[in-house]
């Protein structure tokens, strides 16, 4: 028996069930896992706290439910196809039986430096099979695994090495990204410089990118592989966990500060995961599902490791980019694997569409069966063209919302079974309870309305706490709305009850799907010495759905263009590329109020070419800055 819904009738009844009988709903469905001791209780919450707490009592470990379970039945079903970036690179195979081993064997290696349960390990790796074999180790025995994404510069990889105290870092030599090549051993060493907690970094081999070896710290990975095989006894049983003991810490943007280290749990979160990707995805045992998000994100946590492999999946793990060696990658990946299910970004969506549909021809892509997307809203023009030149018009989509602080999928179409509307997220999965609420804090339940998204009630795989600072998880998901899970995002509900996600209603951007805060890239920008003060604010962008436009106020020791390529060098060394500004006009001011405070709402309107109305302007301090903001823009596209 499984504990997939195959029909629309059967959603709605699992639905029901979920709202008015959750306890009963989550522990049949908790059923479907392997628990070394089972729960005393489903669930115990309050979101005052907040404290909330599922399956208590049971003891588990996430890794026996995504490998060793599978062995018996499936030891030889491929668990993971690896796609190197570069074409002409033989692809690898890992089966289940293979990768388990795999994950023991480096299970060992952590144990042999030291590592214990509750440690806390920084993941620095490319998309290489050995990335999901380092996080899966780290949860074998207990260790809490903060995976940090590629792309991220030093002073961010610092940033959250130092909040999580991590005792070792994993990374590589380097990591190859289309053409080019990333030096990541070098960037951890820079960011190594600020960091006391760190006593070992273990070093993958991948890209012969020349690197120093801090004697007493630096080893090898292959080395101490070879180790353990000369230690004989390879197998490694599984730590057993509590159900509320941390799984891992996932850093993400807000709308002020750092970025914050969400927490999830054990039990809750393979519950979660395991239940939405067999549903959403509507899995079969014979499929090939291909998800082309880095593990350093959360849709690669979710659904490129623990849910695929909690069900027995077959995914393919794909370490460059789309449009690498040309714009028909994809493709060429999907033919050669014969993938049924294909998991990708708008933002990818948009970019290949715009490289014209030459790249599609002659591409069998006659296996594929199932679409979806995630990570920022889906535009009718991309999902059409998606559903009909990648999906041949017949491949349902599955527009998925959720965030790194869910878990997992909260609003969904299940492919195939529940109706799709371009662009809507349509329905929430069983044991989510979306509601909208408005400016004075009231639930409003009429449908063709617009409000901000909070969830009711406690779903398995929510955030537990951000580490270290309880209270800010408290302030930033808990204390907007009384007893609610606030997410951040607008969201509209049409006359039938389908949600159709609008977008941030805070200070958080979502630019190419990656969630960037603005007062992060504010405080990179501060950093250069020539700057005084500066304003970030998003702007529709055709490709990357939202664009960073950067208001600064500078003292310029040279020309103006050396200070804009002079910000951008600072915004790539604190943060990442991903964070840079597409757009830099220089300002004399900014539009403040009497009080102080920047007017953002004007600055959007400027940055979205729309400076006819500006509305309500009577606060500003000096509204004569706006006209001059606006003369400057004009000159900047
Ligand atoms: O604004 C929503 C947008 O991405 C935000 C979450 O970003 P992150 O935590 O990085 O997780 C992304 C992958 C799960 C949300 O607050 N978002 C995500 N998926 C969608 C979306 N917006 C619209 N439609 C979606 N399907």
């Amino acid at each position: 028996m499984s504990f997939q819904i195959n029909t629309f009738e059967a959603y709605q009844a699992a639905y029901d069930k979920s709202v008015s009988d959750p306890e009963a709903f989550w522990g049949e469905i908790a059923e479907h896992f392997f628990w070394k001791r089972k729960w005393t209780n489903v669930l115990n919450w309050n979101f005052k706290e907040p404290d909330i707490r599922w399956f208590e009592g049971a003891k588990l470990n996430i890794t026996e439910n995504c490998l060793d379970r599978h062995i018996y039945q499936n030891g030889d079903k491929p668990a993971i196809i690896w796609e190197p970036n570069d074409p002409q690179e033989a692809h690898r195979v890992l089966t289940y039986k293979q990768l388990l081993a795999k994950v023991e064997q480096f299970a060992h290696v952590l144990k042999n430096n030291n590592v214990k349960k509750g440690d806390r390990v920084c993941i620095y790796l490319p998309m290489v099979p050995e990335l999901a074999i380092a996080t899966l180790a780290c949860a074998r025995i207990g260790a809490i695994h903060s995976v940090v994404f590629g792309g991220f510069s030093a002073t961010s990889i610092a940033d959250r090495i130092n909040d999580a105290e991590c005792k070792l870092v994993i990374t590589s030599d380097g990591g190859f990204r289309g053409n080019k090549v990333l030096e990541l051993k070098n960037i951890v060493d820079d960011a190594l410089v600020q960091c006391k907690s760190v006593e070992r970094v273990i070093v993958l081999t991948r890209s012969r990118t020349p690197v120093s070896m801090i004697k007493g710290r630096d080893v090898w990975w292959e080395d101490e592989i070879s180790k353990v095989e000369t230690q004989g006894n390879l197998a490694c049983p599984a730590e057993e966990m509590d159900s509320e003991d941390p799984l891992f810490i996932l850093y993400t943007s807000g709308s002020t500060g750092t970025p914050k280290g969400v927490v999830h749990s054990t039990a809750g979160y393979m519950v979660y995961t395991g239940y939405t990707f067999s549903n959403v995805f509507q899995y079969q045992p014979d499929e090939v599902y291909f998800c082309t998000a880095d593990i350093g994100w959360i849709t690669g946590h979710s659904y490129i490791v623990y849910g695929p492999l909690s069900q027995g999946a077959t995914s393919v793990m794909f370490e460059g980019i789309p449009t690498f060696p040309d714009a028909g990658r994809f493709w060429d990946i999907v033919a050669k694997h014969k993938v049924n299910i294909l998991y990708t970004a708008p933002t990818a969506i948009r970019s290949l569409m715009a490289f014209g549909d030459e790249y599609l021809e002659n591409k069998d892509l006659s296996s594929i069966r199932k679409l979806g997307s995630v990570g920022e809203p889906i535009n009718e023009e991309a999902w059409n063209w998606f559903s009909e030149k990648i999906g041949g018009g017949e491949a349902p989509i599955t527009d998925t919302w959720w965030q790194t602080e869910n878990g997992g999928i909260l609003i969904a179409p299940l492919a195939g079974v529940s109706p799709t509307i371009p662009g809507y997220a349509m329905l929430p999965l069983p044991g989510v309870q979306p509601c909208l609420m408005d400016e004075n804090g009231k639930e409003i339940v009429e449908n063709d309305v617009t409000g901000n998204l909070c969830i009711k009630f406690p779903w398995p795989g929510m955030l537990r706490t951000t580490w270290g600072d309880h209270e800010r998880c408290k302030k930033t998901y808990f204390s907007t709305y009384e007893d609610m899970y606030f997410t951040g995002d607008g969201c509209y509900r049409n006359k039938d009850g389908y949600y159709r996600i609008t977008g941030r209603v805070d200070d958080v951007l979502n630019v190419s799907g990656h969630r960037i805060g603005t007062a992060e890239v504010e405080n990179a920008i501060n950093m250069h010495s020539d700057v005084v003060e500066s304003a970030i604010v998003g702007y529709p962008h055709s490709v990357k759905g939202q664009g960073i436009y950067a208001y600064v106020i500078a003292n310029h020791h040279g020309n103006e263009d050396e200070t804009k390529q002079n910000i951008l060098q600072t915004v790539t060394r604190l943060i990442g590329a991903i964070a840079k500004p597409d757009v830099i006009q220089f300002v004399d001011d900014l539009p403040k109020t009497r009080s102080g405070k920047i007017m953002r709402r004007i600055l959007r309107k400027i940055a979205e070419g729309d400076t006819d109305n500006f509305g309500d302007t009577s606060t500003l301090l000096d509204p004569s800055i706006v006209e001059k903001i606006v003369a400057g823009a004009k000159e900047q596209k």
